[in-house]
């Protein structure tokens, strides 16, 4: 397979019919012209560059494989493929009806909120004449991104528009006849499979009004029972759209690493980035556990209060997972023993969260084993926005953090790949296939 490549290539240029794997590079004549030469040829043919280090660390063709199977071109491979499996792994966690079916009942129920939260606040879309003038309320400063953006998603469904630069008036597109609560109702019975999401988003969407005034504290309202708590880690561990993506990661894995069984024997090196409720930790030690290959995996989160559910989980299942508070955004980088460690990092819905996606992928990168050449970075982010997200998430701090020119917290696939380029990765792919003509989202995103 991708070995295939090299010895091509290296044939041409030492002007051989063919050489066996095994053959000692030391018996070839493979000087620094003909490593050049065959490095370009590659990179020809490849898109990937590889080091010229890769000939100085293997002696021979055999070796050359062995280290290609954790190479760019393998993960290139892997991508893809566990990427043409979108379908299979929608189907299996039931999100193929979201964008048919369920995503336009749930885009009813957030207008259904916020108009609502609105007539608390003293604007009553609903009574409001075609052509009146649309005044927003004064909500407290923290959450006035939040108040544009529901106008903005207003604007967007034709109910308000604006005329001239600043002035917003009522059109006669009707708002939904049926209340939040009804509709809330109702969506819970018509798409009983994505009943948490619908759940998590009651949670504090009726009290929309009470939040944006400060009357309420979505901290509260999200962390500050068991049903919120379980809501958000059900979200990010069994939602449909969560399991889609979190097995498309795990595929991943399992196809990079699973060829690694025979050939080594050093643990293979994985950290996760915000690893928080570990919706995506147990898809992935899954994996690796699959795979067949020694490996230590480093539980990461900036907040040590997620370790202790972690590590009564991965205790029981006898897992070689260690944990460690790691701040993926601090200027100074990572701890120094840390960095350069690991095969893979991943991190699943957290690098949104911080305030430059260049600095933080950087970070996320200064922890890749440098002489790895396919080690990697592999990110879980909605690269689409999706109305009911800002009626949740957007009630918190982290949602509006960003310092980095994005116009919103979800960035889209151009300013993810602008980003990880900025932060040195050579190579970013993002998801290729599509379910029901649409992109997954959140998707999976490789960068290395
Ligand atoms: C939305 S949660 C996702 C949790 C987890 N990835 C999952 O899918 O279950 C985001 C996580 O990122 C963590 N986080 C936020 N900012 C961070 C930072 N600067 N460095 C590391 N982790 C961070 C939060 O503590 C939280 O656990």
């Amino acid at each position: 397979m991708s070995v295939q490549i090299f010895r091509e290539a290296l044939c041409r240029e030492i002007n051989v019919p063919d050489i066996a794997l095994d053959t000692p590079f030391a018996h070839l004549d493979v000087d620094a012209a003909v490593v050049f030469a065959v490095l370009a040829q590659v990179e020809e043919s490849t898109g990937i560059t590889f080091p010229a280090s890769l000939f100085r660390d293997c002696t021979c063709l055999a070796d050359l494989e062995k280290r290609l199977s954790t190479s760019a071109l393998s993960i290139r491979e892997a991508a893809r493929e566990s990427s043409q499996l979108v379908k299979d792994f929608a189907a299996a966690a039931g999100t193929t009806d979201y964008w048919p079916s369920v995503a336009s009942d749930q885009h009813r129920l957030v207008i259904a909120y916020i108009w609502e939260a609105l007539k608390q606040l003293g604007c009553p879309l609903d009574i409001m004449p075609a052509g009146s003038k649309v005044v927003p309320p004064t909500v407290q400063p923290s959450h006035q991104q939040l108040l544009d953006t529901l106008f903005e998603i207003l604007i967007q469904e034709g109910l308000i528009e604006r005329v001239n630069s600043d002035h917003l008036v009522r059109t006669k597109v009707p708002l939904p006849s049926s209340s939040a609560a009804i509709l809330h109702e109702r969506i819970l019975l018509d798409h009983p499979r994505h009943a948490n999401t619908h759940r998590l988003l009651h949670l504090t969407a009726p009290r929309l009004a009470d939040c944006l005034v400060g009357n309420a504290d979505p901290i509260r309202l999200l962390f500050g029972s068991p049903v919120g708590r379980d809501l958000l880690q059900d979200f990010y561990t069994r939602a449909p759209m969560s399991m889609a993506a979190s097995q498309q990661l795990a595929a991943l894995f399992q196809r990079v690493f699973e060829p690694l069984k025979q050939s080594t024997s050093d643990p293979i090196e994985i950290l996760e980035v915000g690893a928080g409720f570990g919706g995506t930790t147990g898809f992935i030690l899954d994996a690796l556990v699959a795979a067949g290959v020694p490996f230590r995996y480093t539980f990461t989160d900036v907040s040590a209060s997620f370790f202790k559910t972690a590590r009564q989980h991965y205790r029981t299942s006898d897992m070689p997972v260690s944990f460690e508070v790691l701040d993926i955004e601090t200027v100074a980088g990572p701890p120094s023993h840390l960095q350069g460690r690991f095969h893979a990092v991943l991190s699943t819905n957290c690098l949104h969260a911080t305030r430059d996606l260049a600095v933080s992928a950087a970070n996320a990168r200064r922890l890749l084993r440098p002489d790895v050449p396919g080690a990697f970075l592999a990110l879980i982010e909605f690269t689409e926005r999706i109305f009911w997200l800002d009626l949740v998430f957007g009630l918190l701090d982290g949602w509006w953090r960003f310092t980095d020119g994005r116009r919103h917290c979800v960035a889209g696939e151009g300013f993810w790949k602008q980003s990880l380029v900025k932060a040195g990765f050579g190579q970013v792919v993002f998801t290729e296939g599509n379910v029901e003509g649409k992109k997954p989202n959140p998707e999976v995103i490789v960068a290395w």
